[in-house]
């Protein structure tokens, strides 16, 4: 009989990697022995380098990914789970808050967030992922609500998460049926974004965040929090919500950059917005 697992001995420092570079901050969930499941040590990591990296100038965009052959197997079942509740209620409830409080704090995010799926992913790994703007997987990525094969139901939000990016059948399906969903599969129902063969995940990845770091910040920062408000909003508030963000923004810098970008498009000549960013070097 194989031995029974071992809590992960490694200091909480090593459990995240991070590697900054031309403007992308790469973020690695690091535990690729185990699959780069959710401990306690991780989501603390996890919080202090995202909240180290979101006001750094060097980076525009931030890439959660993982190490070896998983994205995130989920919760840590040892360590989040048994030990957590071996300990008792109140560390049941700090194990929570810390990996909540990562996600969320992923979910309203100054920079924008790309989910780079290379692998396994997992219950508890959906908070993340739906906590990401954008998610690109792999082909032999693996996406699965593996809660009810183990007799709980898809906590810590990941059935909201299901609800949120599939359809209610398919949430149903997903949730009940504790079958996994291949990367092309995950992309045709909506989990992520795009599927893309393995050895051109990275590739698209730089593509998509080259894009986005020739937008205004302010305003993409402004776009992705009112994409995600707006869709628990009636449509008035919405509206009304937009027109408030948006006289935000013109208080930010806004006005100098739409007035800067207008002049491009209607006196330079220079860019059509219907195709492309405008020129922001070149505002003052
Ligand atoms: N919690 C704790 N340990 C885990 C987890 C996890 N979620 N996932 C993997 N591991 C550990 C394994 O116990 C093993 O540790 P060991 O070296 O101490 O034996 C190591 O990671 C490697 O795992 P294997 O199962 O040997 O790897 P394999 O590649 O064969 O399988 C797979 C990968 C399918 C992801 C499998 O590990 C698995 O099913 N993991 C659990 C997935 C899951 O259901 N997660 C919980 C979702 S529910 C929630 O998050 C609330």
């Amino acid at each position: 009989m194989s031995k029974s697992s071992q809590p992960d001995p490694r200091p909480e420092e090593e459990t995240v990697r991070v590697e900054v570079a031309d403007g992308i901050a790469w973020v690695y969930f690091n535990r690729p022995d185990k699959r780069n499941c959710m401990s306690p040590k991780l989501n603390r990591q996890m919080m202090r380098v995202i909240e180290q990296l979101e006001f750094r100038d060097d980076v525009q965009v931030l890439v959660l990914t993982g190490e070896g052959a998983a994205w995130s197997a989920g919760m840590d079942l040892l360590e989040y789970f048994r030990m957590s509740e071996e300990a008792g209620l109140s560390t049941v409830r700090q194990s929570q808050r810390e990996a909540y409080g990562w996600w969320e704090r992923l979910r309203w995010y100054e920079k924008p967030t790309v989910a780079m799926i290379n692998g396994w992913c997992f219950g508890g790994g959906y908070g993340p992922l739906f906590a990401c703007d954008l998610a690109f997987c792999a082909e032999s990525a693996q996406f699965g609500l593996s809660e009810i094969n183990w007799a709980i139901l898809p906590g810590g939000g990941a059935s909201k998460v299901a609800v949120e990016l599939l359809g209610f059948r398919d949430a149903m399906y997903h949730a009940m049926m504790g079958e996994h969903l291949s990367g092309p599969e995950a992309a045709a129902k909506g989990l992520v974004n795009e599927c893309l063969p393995d050895d051109q995940l990275r590739a698209r990845v730089i593509e998509v965040c080259e894009v986005l770091k020739k937008k205004d910040s302010h305003a993409l920062r402004a776009t992705k929090w009112a994409i995600r408000r707006v869709r628990e909003m009636t449509y008035d508030n919405a509206q009304d919500y937009l027109i408030r963000a948006q006289e935000a923004l013109n208080d930010f810098g806004g006005w100098k950059m739409r007035k800067e970008a207008t002049r491009q498009f209607l006196d330079e000549k220079a860019f059509k917005p219907g195709l492309g960013a405008f020129d922001k070097s070149k505002v003052s």
